[in-house]
């Protein structure tokens, strides 16, 4: 292995809540996921990111945390996060935490006193707090949008607005205040000392807002330049919270979950910042091959630029599964194609099985997206739908028979199962093992300059460096021969290969 254990690890993302539930109680918990870290092992990756399990009222799934050094009481204990990290350590996986550092739920204690305190305290400054506008400071006092829907600002009833990029159960904190800004280092350093291997920077781009608090301006879209993301001082705040990480020993991994491009990403890699900025791009790209090579040459460039190599997403629980995004095939296409690319790889936990999107009824969702949108977009739930383990009906080994999950399963789901999928050596499950195992050999470690070779219309094929192993990419609709590009078949996305390559496949040949 060259460099940091990270440079090229493949880090599989546990939804925390939807991943096993040892007690029951509908939620997936650490000892449940504890029980599952064998079949992680077994499956190949090199680390787990585990999604917050800190105390939360759960108006976004965790990621509204009371307290951001303590373990849900639902979720399992400290001393289930210390045997987790033990029992990781000692089957050679890492661990990384969630950590969601630009805001803290309204129920937190400095928000409840920020409340309470009334305008101009010293309570409300670790917040973005500002007049509303207008007669009776009715009105917002900017046009920013919340993520999840309508306006970025809550009132606080006495004139006074709070800043939630999300939503309004998740006030935006002041990273300029010297409260905030001690808490937050005190929180990473309490997980690095518990030895956690890494931590994920929630909202990475949003710690810095513009104290102008600028309107946007008219035509602003999602994804334009905004005042409160991605600013030169949020570089600041990486490079103090780097020189925290560089000081434990064993490359403690930062990753910055950014959504941009490659621009946008590039300057979190400097030297002095993060190992790691999530490229998120790819999630949305159609299966055109031209698109593919032009996004992957400019990230790889991008990364280069300063040393690092790219952190492709597969999946994740913000977005559809990777099975519907770029349909089953396609799903399987890509995970060979990433995992051939210099870079480390975030696989999204259910997509090595496969799973589908799951349609829920308006009752069961809980996503604030859904509600914020007022109905318009269904939010993210589709995607979280707790894992089936075994059996034939719900909940599938997620938890104790009888038990209920929180978001509700399909009833087809014992076809889709581990259980089901473990000895089919076609399954999603086979693949994904079978491409972790051959990726150490084959694509890890190798030059990180991509040569593409010629390759038919609509199709990919590429090497790292000049010579060893091709990957070959067929999105366009027809088989096309993979022989021309080495002689032996490695892999394929779809079984029973022969000489053709099939419509949305990969192969990887030597
Ligand atoms: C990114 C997380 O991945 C997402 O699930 C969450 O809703 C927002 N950040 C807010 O914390
Ligand atoms: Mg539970």
């Amino acid at each position: 292995m060259t460099g940091p254990w990270w440079r090229e690890a493949v880090t599989y993302e546990v939804y925390v809540r939807s991943f096993a539930d040892s007690d029951g109680d509908g939620l997936g918990d650490l000892p449940g996921l504890r029980s599952r870290l064998p079949y992680l092992a077994g499956l190949g990756v090199d680390a787990v990111w585990v999604t917050p399990f800190y105390p939360s009222p759960d108006h976004d799934a965790g990621y509204d945390v009371t307290e951001h050094r303590a373990v849900d009481p639902r979720l399992g204990t400290l001393a289930d996060v210390d045997g987790l990290i033990g029992d990781a350590h000692r089957l050679g996986l890492r661990v990384l935490v969630d950590l969601v550092l630009n805001h803290v739920s309204s129920e937190h204690q400095w928000f409840v006193s920020a409340r309470a305190a009334g305008p101009g305290s010293a309570e409300r400054a670790r917040f973005h707090v500002r007049p509303g506008l207008g007669p009776g400071r009715a009105e917002p006092p900017t046009n920013w949008p919340s993520i999840f829907g309508g306006s970025a600002w809550a009132p606080f009833g006495d004139g006074d607005w709070y800043l939630h990029l999300f939503d309004t159960e998740q006030p935006d904190l002041r990273h300029e205040h010297p409260d905030v800004a001690a808490d937050a280092l005190a929180t990473i350093r309490f997980w690095l000392d518990r030895g956690v291997d890494g931590v994920r920077f929630d909202a990475a781009g949003s710690l810095s807002k513009d104290p102008g608090y600028p309107d946007l301006p008219e035509g602003w879209r999602p994804g334009d330049p905004a005042p409160y993301s991605d600013r030169n001082e949020v570089h600041e705040i990486y490079r103090r919270w780097a020189r925290e990480l560089a000081s434990y020993p064993g490359d403690r991994l930062g990753v910055a979950e950014t959504w941009g491009g490659p621009e946008v990403l590039a300057p979190y890699l400097r030297p002095d910042e993060l190992g790691q900025a999530f490229a998120m791009d790819p999630l949305y790209w159609p299966l055109r091959a031209q698109l593919w090579r032009d996004g992957v040459d400019a990230l790889l460039a991008a990364t280069g630029r300063h040393g690092r190599l790219p952190a492709w997403v597969h999946g994740s629980h913000d977005v559809r599964r990777a099975a519907d995004r770029w349909g089953p095939h396609g799903a399987r296409a890509v995970l060979l194609m990433m995992l051939a690319l210099p870079g480390a790889v975030y696989l999204y936990a259910g997509d090595e099985l496969g799973l589908p999107e799951v349609t829920l009824a308006d009752e069961a969702i809980r996503d604030p997206v859904f509600r914020r949108s007022g109905g318009a977009e269904r939010g993210r739930d589709g995607a979280r739908v707790p894992l089936p383990w075994t059996g034939e009906s719900v909940p599938y080994g997620f938890g104790p028979t009888g038990s209920t999950p929180w978001l509700p399963q399909p009833t087809d789901w014992g076809e889709v199962s581990v259980a089901r999928q473990r000895d089919d050596p076609g399954s999603a499950l086979a693949l994904t093992r079978a491409a972790l195992a051959l990726r150490g050999e084959w694509w890890r470690d190798r030059p990180a300059e991509l040569t593409w070779r010629d390759a038919p219309a609509e199709c990919l094929a590429f090497r790292r460096g000049h010579r060893g192993p091709t990957c070959l990419v067929n999105l366009g609709d027809v088989p096309v021969d993979w022989r021309p590009y080495g002689r032996r078949l490695l892999l394929a996305s779809m079984p029973k290969v022969e000489e053709k390559l099939p419509a949305r496949s990969a192969a990887w040949l030597a």
